[in-house]
């Protein structure tokens, strides 16, 4: 009987079940989106409630489209959108408040102040690989402890919950309130800044010194075992849940980028690059993340460097429903070829603050270089370019902080199907851009661990094995160019800054 790995990819705007066979093909799809709630300038919620429904229909979805029960499914793994922050009633089952986004900017004054008690942005760095930015979860879980009335007293009485959406949705689908397992994975507690990077424990000072009871939080095991059976009476009923991997670290894990020096660029909200630094946690000095990358059962865990941009495909969605200027997120691509290049525009989307590698959260977005001249079609390649553009810093931080330069990026996500941007990405870097066949390497990630723990893939090199290249795009552009074009795009960042006080 030819048997199947589920995994379910919970990301920020859609979630999704996919069904891979061994050979890592593709065997069904189902995704729902989620309500995208934006409060106020710069705050970005979720409902959790939500996102668990959608869970638990996008497996049923999947399973059925493929014509699969659940006695043909050996594992499912779970990933996730990273650094989203939750806390729930661990006796009802009840969100205090809804998921605060990796997106979100309402910490700032939170992540301020604990760099004035000394040390500034770098004040954790050493322990947890992190600067201190509104980005990851601790400070948006001191956050809903202060402002959500009674919420501190109960999570200081044992009676509250924190996880991203993996731990939400694995204490859910192994029975929630009824003996529900409260576990995470190194690859997401790397994320929360309370994590000490060498033990892959809670480090209970920074969580003391954000205000955080150590009650609240999962306990964190490796990213491949069995943590539990899925308990609740859905599709996916008594299969083990036995992978976690945030969704980057899922991505590079689906791409087979299992040996050091190796790296892939994940183009979806935002893009992610991250490069295997294998078991050595090399600290960055250009504005790179230090995370982990997996670990796998009892081996030792792989560290990365990770370069984060909050914002590239979120762009594109910014223009189709907040300025109606396109009506499908395809149609860009047609606008941009219209036109020879940008026209002297450069869109700066720091709309979220600016991360890698400038962690300002003061920038705000900004479209420059603006005359008589620029239409439609220029703003579009702005838009596309934009996404370019902070790749080049992020592989150029990248490059440094290694001491290698990368010969070639593997690509990944749902923009790189746009063949305009994919060259205008070789143009830029000068090295060439590499699409594999299975470019849903997220869901693929989760699916290798889950399938890696329960045997059915046996060893990482049936993941190398199973990995092949669809296109590559070389270098086209002059040396001059790439560079004149690079510095325009630099003085067009430095136009974001100090627009916040
Ligand atoms: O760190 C945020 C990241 O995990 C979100 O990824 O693909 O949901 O935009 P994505």
């Amino acid at each position: 009987m030819t048997q199947y790995v589920a995994a379910i990819d919970q990301g920020t705007t859609s979630t999704r079940c996919m069904i891979f066979d061994h050979s890592g093909r593709v065997v069904a799809v189902d995704q729902k989106e989620h309500e995208q709630i934006f409060p106020k300038a710069g705050w970005v919620e979720h409902d959790a409630k939500e996102i668990w429904q959608n869970a638990r229909q996008v497996a049923a979805g999947a399973l059925a489209r493929a014509d699969l029960s659940n006695s043909d499914i050996v594992a499912v793994g779970i990933t996730n959108q990273r650094e989203t922050a939750l806390v729930w009633d661990r006796t009802t089952g009840e969100p205090v408040y809804n998921a605060i986004v990796w997106q979100d900017t309402r910490t700032d004054r939170i992540v301020t102040e604990l760099g004035n008690r000394g040390g500034g942005q770098e004040r954790y760095r050493d322990k947890v690989g992190l600067p201190l930015a509104t980005y990851f979860s601790g400070p948006k879980v001191r956050w809903i402890l202060d402002n959500v009335e009674g919420a501190r007293e109960k999570a200081e009485a044992g009676d509250l919950m924190f996880g991203n959406m993996d731990t939400w949705v694995l204490w859910n689908m192994t029975g929630g309130v009824n003996g529900g397992v409260h576990v995470t994975d190194p690859t997401n507690a790397s994320r929360t800044m309370l994590m000490d990077l060498d033990t892959l424990q809670w480090d209970e000072e920074i969580a003391a010194d954000m205000g955080i009871p150590m009650s609240m939080l999962p306990e964190i095991r490796s990213s491949s075992e069995v943590y539990g059976q899925v308990r609740e009476r859905g599709a996916l009923a008594g299969v083990p849940i036995a992978g976690i991997l945030g969704d980057q670290q899922a991505a590079t894990f689906g791409q087979a980028c299992l040996s050091p020096g190796e790296a892939k660029n994940t183009y979806g909200t935002g893009n992610f690059m991250l490069l295997n630094t294998g078991t050595e946690k090399v600290m960055s000095e250009n504005g790179l993340l230090t995370t982990i990358c997996y670990k796998i059962g009892e081996s030792a865990p792989v560290y990365a460097l990770e370069g984060s941009i909050a914002v590239t495909g979120s762009l594109v969605q910014w223009l189709r429903d907040n300025l109606g200027m396109i009506s499908s997120a395809a149609e860009i691509e047609r606008h941009a070829r219209s036109v020879e290049d940008n026209g002297g525009a450069y869109f700066v989307p720091a709309f979220s603050g600016l991360f890698a590698p400038y962690w300002r959260s003061d920038a705000r977005g900004a479209i420059v270089g603006l005359t008589r001249f620029v239409n439609k079609g220029h703003l579009a390649r702005a838009v596309l370019e934009a996404t370019a553009f902070q790749t080049r810093e992020v592989l150029d931080a990248m490059n440094a902080d290694s001491g290698v330069d990368l010969k070639a990026l593997k690509v990944d996500g749902g923009m790189v199907v746009n063949e305009l941007l994919m060259q205008f990405q070789a143009d830029i870097l000068g090295v060439p851009v590499i699409r594999p066949v299975v470019n849903e390497t997220t869901a693929l990630g989760a699916a290798y661990a889950a399938g890696l723990a329960v045997g059915f893939w046996k060893s990482e090199d049936d993941i190398r094995q199973n990995w092949a290249e669809d296109k590559k795009w070389e270098p086209q552009m002059d040396d001059a160019r790439r560079e004149s074009e690079y510095k325009n795009w630099k003085k067009a960042v430095s136009k974001t800054f100090d627009w916040v006080e």
